[in-house]
């Protein structure tokens, strides 16, 4: 899907390009989400990435409240960093303030 792609190059470009630069924690977390996780938890956050298919347990749908595991933000938090079960850890990769804006962002899937 081509205009898929394009959304994901310009997310990385914000991502990376421009350090520094201070944003609103949720536009942070929505371009991280899209670079790191879309793949697993699904553009929307609803458990259907590409690579769902082929994880034991696939991710959860993010947007429907009842399904939640973690449900304090610590315990998400938590999760991001440490990863569990076929989530990965992520602690290695980003940053203690990406890690809050990334679970700010999910929190705001919830509907
Ligand atoms: C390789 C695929 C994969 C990637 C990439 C991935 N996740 Fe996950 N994630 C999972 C799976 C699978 C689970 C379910 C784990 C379980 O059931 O114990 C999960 C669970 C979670 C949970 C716990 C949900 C709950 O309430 O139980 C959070 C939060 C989460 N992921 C956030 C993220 C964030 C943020 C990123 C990106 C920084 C990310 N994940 C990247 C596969 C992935």
């Amino acid at each position: 899907m081509r205009t898929g792609l394009w959304c994901c190059a310009a997310v990385a470009v914000l991502a990376v390009g421009a350090p520094g630069v201070v944003r609103a924690q949720e536009v942070t977390g929505a371009a991280v989400f899209h670079v790191r996780c879309a793949m697993c938890h699904g553009a929307e956050g609803r458990g259907n990435g590409p690579m769902a298919m082929a994880l034991n347990p696939r991710p959860i749908d993010f947007t429907n409240p009842a399904k939640r595991l973690a449900t304090t933000d610590s315990a998400v938090r938590q999760v991001i960093r440490h990863g569990r079960r076929s989530m990965p850890a992520f602690s290695g990769q980003l940053s203690p303030a990406q890690v809050d804006s990334v679970a700010a962002y999910i929190k705001t899937l919830h509907r």
